[in-house]
């Protein structure tokens, strides 16, 4: 995500802002910006691009010893000057930057249009200033107060005002924050590493909590106004362990974002009462998703298997015709496209060479193309017809985690979306699968507690002494399975076949041998009699089966070795549950192997070459 460093103490605060953000560029951003205070006036530059080029645009020191600073990753609104933090309320007196996704800004832009407030950029983030400005009767407490009251989303904020000029105001909800204590002088962060060279004393802000800041004093107020006293916490993390949160890799600790980054993707996009699926990006094509006869979703590597599921959950719910195929493959077998052809492509970094080359084959074929990615400004974004963003934030590991299974969330939603506009699912239907998919993210919760994290791991131990193991399940399970073995053969480099439970016995049967790790998803309860007939196939080759099920599960097969129990959701969801203890099994296994767990041998994060 975006970047926050705020600073208020007797130093010029430029240059400590900009070394902040330096220790957070890390985690990708694509523009940044800086305020400042001095003597009652704001000193504010803002670009798209790198934190050179703010550095070149401001050719010197921004003066002031109190100001913020912010690196952005774009989210609504594409990188831009424009849309750079902080951004700016009609007077500059109120200055905001951001981290977050602000659910009701449309709503919210439409009322402060009508009283009279100009908005400058294409972020959610603007309202929050000219909220602030609007409720602003000379207690900036009161006036953040009323705004956060109003406001529907996650939030990291800081802001910068000059009718107070020796404070800053903070507030946390879904997206994290630090203030660091200094002597005669506090800094406030999205996150350690842009502070621990100034201090190692830190409050951690809690969700619904603000701060107000000076170079001598820090107060922390509940969202009722109550003053909090709270513990100073002392980081031991080098600077290396506070990038990845504590975490040993980037790969565990994207793992354990996943139910942040879920809940992202689904802010805002489901009506709770109704279950109705609220996508405006697709506004414009509601005729075309109509008439549609068929789609084609294209993608590589992981997202290829989101597109499985996709593919499964279309045909089942929308009773349209959907072939997956592999971006590389598409482009070159002349694949029968007409202009009642829907093409979804799905990418997360949304600029893999094979990907963008189908999507260009499809517009030039009169095909739409809907694109499901992580990165705003991407190329993928830029040249499909309509784009859902999946709201991850950015991933750093090579191995897709967080980006998965936000992508399979948006397929979901996209699914429940078409299935209303083509009538092919009956509301209440509708609404019971929207409840359960507003249900993930806690359930994938449950799934990353130490307890359940440790079952996995003493699995993994196992399967990181053999040279090979199997991943087998029918329909969704089969999806998964492919999802499993790709994970495990990328990081751990221990070789993984995934099969259709039922096509076994027409070969791979040959290589069960003795004590072989198998793992079995046996989720889908139409089929689960025929999966565990094949799972009975395998024991019978004495092969060591771990059965990945739900915990109402009755009549598990006595003969297999092992079980990992999901939480009940509806068959159709199982894959967003399912996939993470595979997670977990190809992360684990690859640490007891030693291996590069983020970088693994020959991978790329992005492949933009063919
Ligand atoms: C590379 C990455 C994979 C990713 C694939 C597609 O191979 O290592 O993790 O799934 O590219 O990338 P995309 O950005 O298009 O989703």
């Amino acid at each position: 995500m975006c970047g926050i460093v705020g600073y208020a103490g007797k130093k010029t605060a430029y240059p400590i802002l900009i070394e902040g953000l330096k220790k957070l560029e890390y985690r990708g951003y694509d523009s940044a910006g800086a305020a400042t205070l001095s003597e009652g006036r704001v000193h504010l530059a803002k670009t798209e691009g790198r934190l050179a080029d703010l550095e070149e645009k401001v050719g010197g020191i921004l003066p002031g010893t109190i100001g913020i600073g912010h690196t952005r990753w774009a989210t609504h609104g594409r990188p831009s000057d424009e849309n750079s933090h902080p951004q700016a309320a009609c007077s500059p007196d109120f200055l905001v930057v951001h981290n977050g996704i602000i659910e009701n800004y449309r709503e919210l832009k439409g009322r402060l249009q009508g009283l009279g407030h100009e908005f400058h950029s294409q972020t959610d983030t603007e309202v929050l200033a000219h909220l602030l400005e609007h409720h602003y009767q000379g207690d900036l407490v009161m006036a953040l107060r009323r705004t956060l009251a109003e406001v529907k989303g996650s939030y990291a904020l800081v802001f910068l005002s000059s009718h107070h000029p020796d404070t800053l105001y903070c507030a946390r909800k879904d997206s994290p924050l630090v203030i660091g204590c200094g002597e005669g002088e506090n800094f406030i962060a999205s996150d350690l590493p842009a502070i621990l060279n100034h201090t190692r004393q830190a409050l951690i802000l809690e969700d619904g909590e603000m701060g107000v800041i000076t170079a001598e004093s820090i107060q922390v107020y509940d969202a009722a106004g109550s003053q909090r006293e709270k513990k100073i916490v002392q980081v031991d993390w080098d600077v290396q362990a506070a990038e990845k949160g504590g975490y040993p890799h980037f790969m565990l600790k994207e793992i354990h974002e996943q139910p942040r980054a879920l809940r992202d993707t689904l802010r805002g996009r489901v009506a709770p009462d109704t279950g109705d699926v609220l996508l405006p990006e697709l506004e414009d094509c509601e005729r075309d998703l109509a008439d549609m006869e068929k789609i084609f979703i294209v993608a590589c590597g992981t997202a290829a298997h989101a597109g499985q599921v996709g593919k499964i959950i279309l045909e089942k719910l929308v009773g349209l015709p959907v072939e997956v195929d592999l971006a590389s493959e598409f482009r070159y077998r002349d694949p029968l496209l007409t202009e009642k052809t829907l093409v979804l492509v799905i990418s997360q970094s949304g600029e893999t060479a094979d990907t963008l080359a189908a999507l260009r084959l499809a517009r030039r074929s009169g095909c739409r193309v809907v694109a499901i990615t992580n990165v705003v400004g991407s190329s993928v974004a830029r040249e499909a017809d309509n784009v859902i963003f999946t709201w991850a934030g950015p991933e750093i590991a090579v191995a897709s985690t967080k980006a998965y299974i936000t992508q399979l969330a948006v397929l979901y939603l996209f699914t429940l979306h078409l299935a209303k506009v083509r009538g092919t699912l009956a509301a209440g239907e509708r609404k019971a699968l929207a409840a359960g998919l507003l249900a993930l993210p806690s359930q994938v919760e449950s799934l990353l507690e130490g307890e359940r994290e440790k079952e996995v791991e003493a699995l993994a131990g196992e399967v990181a002494r053999w040279p090979s193991t199997f991943f087998i399940g029918r329909g969704l399970d089969h999806a998964m399975a492919m999802e499993g073995a790709l994970k495990l053969k990328e990081i751990s480099y221990i070789h993984a076949e995934a099969y259709a439970a039922g096509e076994m016995k027409h070969g791979t049967l040959a290589l069960i041998t003795e004590g072989i790790p198998v793992i079995a998803l046996a989720t889908q309860e139409e089929i689960f009699e025929k999966t565990e007939s094949n799972i009975k196939e395998v024991k019978a080759r004495e092969a060591r089966v771990t059965e990945v099920v739900f915990a109402d599960q009755k009549d598990i097969l006595e003969e297999v070795d092992g079980v990992f129990l999901l939480p009940r959701c509806a068959g159709l969801l199982a894959p967003v549950l399912s996939v993470v203890p595979l997670q977990l099994l190809a992360y684990h296994a690859a640490v007891k192997r030693g291996c590069d767990v983020d970088k693994p041998r020959n991978l790329a994060k992005s492949v933009t070459v063919e």
